[in-house]
Parts: C-alpha cells; sequence; structure tokens
C-alpha cells in the first residue's frame, strides 16, 4: 500500500476505518452496517466522528428499509417530521422525490433553520439514484467561520438574522428547467412548503453545543438580517455567504442506490446538484431533532411566527417590524 493510501485514512475513532474524502469536511465509514441496535459506545463514536467531519457517508446498506432507517436515526435523540410537508404513511421520513414537485434541493441551506430549534442532524438514504448527475454539495459552517479575516468575524459576530420558510425560492431556482416542472415545483413551494409561514431569529455566528466551535448559520432560508433593509442584508449575506460556499470549503458526493449519508446540520449547509434532467431520483430523510442556536453572548435563538403561537408571535413579530420599518421601508 502506498503512502499516500494509507494518510487519507482516520483510525483514531475506535472501531471505525474512516476514508477522508476532502480537506476540510467529509468522510466515508468503511466497513460498518447501520442498525438501531449498534451498542451505545458505537453510537457515542458514529456521533464524535460526525462532529469531527461534518458529514459522514456510508456504502452499501441496502439492508435498511424505512423502518430501520427510522430506528437508526432515532439511537441519536428524538425524530421529527417535516413541519409543513406531510411524511410518507405511518412515517416521520421526510421524501426528495424528483418526480414531484418538491423534490430537488438545488440551492444552499441548512435544513429547517426556520424553527428556533432546527434538526440537528439529517440522515439520507438513496433509494433510487440516477445514472448520472444529482450529487450533493456539503460546505462547512464552522471552517467558513475560522478562515473569515478578524473584521468580518467582528460583523459577523454582531448580527442576527430572520430565517423563514416562505423565503425568495423563486429567484434562482427554476433557471434551466422546463417551464412546466418549474410551475409544479413553484406550485409545491407556495402550496406545500409555505402552507405555513414560519419565522425564527438565529444568531449569525453560534455556537456548536457539542465542539464549541463557532459556525456561520446562513442559507437561503435567511430573509433579512434584524436591523437592516433587505438590499443590505442581501449585500451582507452575500459576503458571508460566499466564504461558506468557497469549493476548498466543500465536499461533493456521487451517490450510489443504498448509501446513507448523515451530516450534523448544525456545522453544515448542503446543495443537491439538479442535473439530472427527468432521471428519476427518490431520497429519504430521517431528521434528529435540536436545540435552539446559542450566540456566542450567550443568547438563544427565539421564535417569530409559528402557528401554534399565533397571537403572540404577531405581536412579537409586529414589535420587530415596527423596530425595523424605517429602515426597511427606505430600502
Ligand atoms: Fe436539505
Amino acid at each position: 500500500m502506498s503512502s499516500s493510501a494509507q494518510t487519507n485514512l482516520d483510525t483514531s475513532f475506535e472501531n471505525l476505518r474512516i476514508r477522508r474524502v476532502a480537506g476540510l469536511i467529509g468522510g466515508e465509514v468503511q466497513d460498518i452496517k447501520l442498525s438501531a441496535s449498534l451498542d451505545d459506545a458505537a453510537i457515542d463514536t458514529l456521533h464524535r466522528a460526525l462532529v469531527k467531519y461534518k458529514v459522514l457517508f456510508f456504502r452499501d446498506q441496502s439492508h435498511l428499509d424505512d423502518a430501520a432507517h427510522q430506528a437508526f436515526g432515532a439511537r441519536f435523540g428524538d425524530t421529527v417530521a417535516h413541519p409543513t410537508v406531510p411524511s410518507p404513511e405511518g412515517t416521520k421520513l421526510f421524501e426528495l422525490d424528483a418526480s414531484k414537485g418538491g423534490g430537488r434541493a438545488d440551492s444552499w441551506h441548512t435544513d429547517i433553520t426556520f424553527l428556533d430549534a432546527f434538526p440537528k442532524i439529517s440522515i439520507l438514504r438513496g433509494v433510487k439514484i440516477p445514472a448520472y448527475g444529482g450529487d450533493t454539495v456539503w460546505a462547512n459552517t464552522v471552517a467558513a467561520y475560522e478562515r473569515l479575516p478578524a473584521d468580518l468575524k467582528r460583523l459577523a459576530d454582531s448580527l442576527w438574522a430572520v430565517h423563514t420558510n416562505d423565503y425568495d425560492y423563486g429567484a434562482e431556482r427554476t433557471a434551466g428547467t422546463d417551464s412546466r416542472s418549474a410551475e409544479a415545483r413553484l406550485a409545491h413551494h407556495q402550496n406545500v412548503f409555505v402552507s405555513t409561514v414560519y419565522e425564527a431569529e438565529h444568531p449569525v455566528v453560534h455556537v456548536h453545543p457539542v465542539s464549541g466551535e463557532k459556525a456561520l448559520l446562513l442559507g437561503h432560508f435567511i430573509k433579512n438580517i434584524v436591523g437592516l433593509s433587505s438590499s443590505e442584508s442581501a449585500r451582507i449575506f452575500e459576503i458571508l455567504q460566499n466564504r461558506v460556499i468557497r469549493l476548498e470549503n466543500t465536499v461533493r458526493w456521487q451517490w450510489r442506490k443504498d448509501d446513507v449519508v448523515i451530516w450534523d446540520n448544525r456545522a453544515t449547509q448542503h446543495y443537491a446538484i439538479n442535473d439530472y434532467g427527468t432521471q428519476e431520483r427518490l431520497v429519504r430523510r430521517v431528521t434528529v431533532a435540536g436545540e435552539r442556536a446559542v450566540s456566542i453572548d450567550g443568547r438563544h435563538s427565539r421564535t417569530l411566527r409559528r402557528p401554534e403561537q399565533q397571537p403572540q408571535a404577531q405581536s412579537q413579530a409586529k414589535s420587530q417590524q415596527a423596530v425595523r420599518e424605517p429602515i426597511a421601508s427606505a430600502a
């Protein structure tokens, strides 16, 4: 075996063999059969490896069906259904089916950040994979923060942002698709994804609850940066978001059927590349509940709007709006 073949293998996590896939993010865990019956030590080791690598890849997990996938996910915490998109009957799975309107996640995001307590871990399983195309890319939001110049760090440290599921969906994503599928996607977004509007306010820099690392918390659900107009928000967002998605900061995975990918949703963004045309692509996700994000100065994310708390949320949102209105209306 050549020395270069050895250096990409990390054996520092007890029984795991991890092949580094990219320089700053991503490891492929080899020779493991994922299952709910793994012992506590094995689950703990996987979690520690996940916090280090941010995203872990597993080939050949054909033994996992929907039930076994969900049972495995439940070993990491409470599993949750998507707040607005219905799960397949009798499950809490989130299904991305490219043949249906909402199946193409081709925009950079962290999952479900329109909730104050957004998921900590997502576990995605490849059920139908196209013959070519349809890779997913993940970006390391910790490395993105760490590599900011000191002045930009100070700026980011001070900012908070409003995230909503009612974001500007159509702006970029219908490009390159035929008009009928673009219409179907827009209709799914409006009628299903935004069937109930959620809003949450998060620090732009949050502290990872396990590693203590600081990470940028951005992505496509951001509506505006608190206290700034929409055009000012867009410019600041672009500067910081561009740092997250630098290619050096990413890992790209070419899916095979029966792959499982686990990502730390507290330290990553991801993007599903929409380059597979009309081929079938079906992936299912188990989502593990997380906690509210915590800012560098110890403040927690908060809900601005959600259906169960409508009266209070509306008055909260109104008072927020009042603070921002003079600036926003000047935009
Ligand atoms: Fe996602």
